[in-house]
């Protein structure tokens, strides 16, 4: 008999399956682990499935703190970076170490993950990816700047939209990032903005909080 019940298409079964997935990662990890040449990739593929089952719900989530936030965030880009043969980014910090954000913290990892990870795509040499993150009275202000080529004028206005790339067109979808950064913001009553240095060349992106 055909059971038509619609629960085998929910989050939790899409977990599940998914769990299956990360579950041959993480075999494969644990087997390269064991030779000594590969062990550092196989912490960043443990590492990960580790991130992959955060943003999926499937482990508790972690406390926001900001700059515990930015950690996780900068090791999935370094990790990237490392996997991808792409020159490493350096990071500069200028974060107090007690900023507690609103909500959840995988939602802002996923909003400074996508910010770092633009910019070591763009990248062609080992760039540089400043943050700076400042209370006022009423409100929390974050700048992620890079010093890459910057973003195309053409694009600058409506880069926020879904499906607005330079990236070439592949199998999956690109120009989501950035529409997942501004959704993610705007759900907790913020802003962002993207503009480009003055002067010399790289990309700046200010998110304003309430609070
Ligand atoms: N730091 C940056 N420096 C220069 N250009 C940028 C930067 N961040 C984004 N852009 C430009 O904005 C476009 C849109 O970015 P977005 O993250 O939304 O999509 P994507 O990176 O192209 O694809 P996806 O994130 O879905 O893989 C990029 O294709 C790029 O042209
Ligand atoms: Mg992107």
């Amino acid at each position: 008999m055909e059971d038509t019940s619609e629960s085998d298409l929910n989050h939790e079964s899409l977990i599940h399956d998914l769990n299956n997935v990360f579950e041959t990662i993480t075999e494969a990890a644990e087997l390269l682990s064991s030779d000594i040449r590969w062990k550092p990739l196989a912490a960043t593929l443990s590492r990960s499935v580790e991130r992959g089952k955060r943003l999926l719900g499937a482990i508790p989530d972690r406390t926001p703190n900001l700059a515990n936030i930015l950690e996780d965030a900068i090791q999935s880009v370094t990790d990237y970076c490392v996997a991808a043969r792409k020159p490493r980014m350096r990071f500069v910090r200028q974060v107090a170490p007690d900023i507690h954000m609103p909500g959840s913290a995988k939602d802002w990892e996923r909003v400074f993950a996508n910010l770092f990870l633009n910019a070591a795509e763009i990248s062609r040499q080992p760039g540089r990816i400043d943050v700076t993150a400042q209370r006022t009275e009423d409100a929390l202000l974050i700048t992620v700047s890079d010093n890459g080529p910057g973003i195309p004028e053409e694009i600058l206005p409506r880069v926020f939209r879904p499906n607005v790339s330079t990236k070439a067109p592949t199998s999956t979808r690109s120009g989501l990032g950035l529409h997942i950064v501004a959704s993610i913001v705007r759900k907790y009553a913020g802003r962002v903005q993207a503009s480009n240095r003055e002067r010399g060349t790289g990309a700046v992106f200010s998110i304003h909080l309430p609070g």
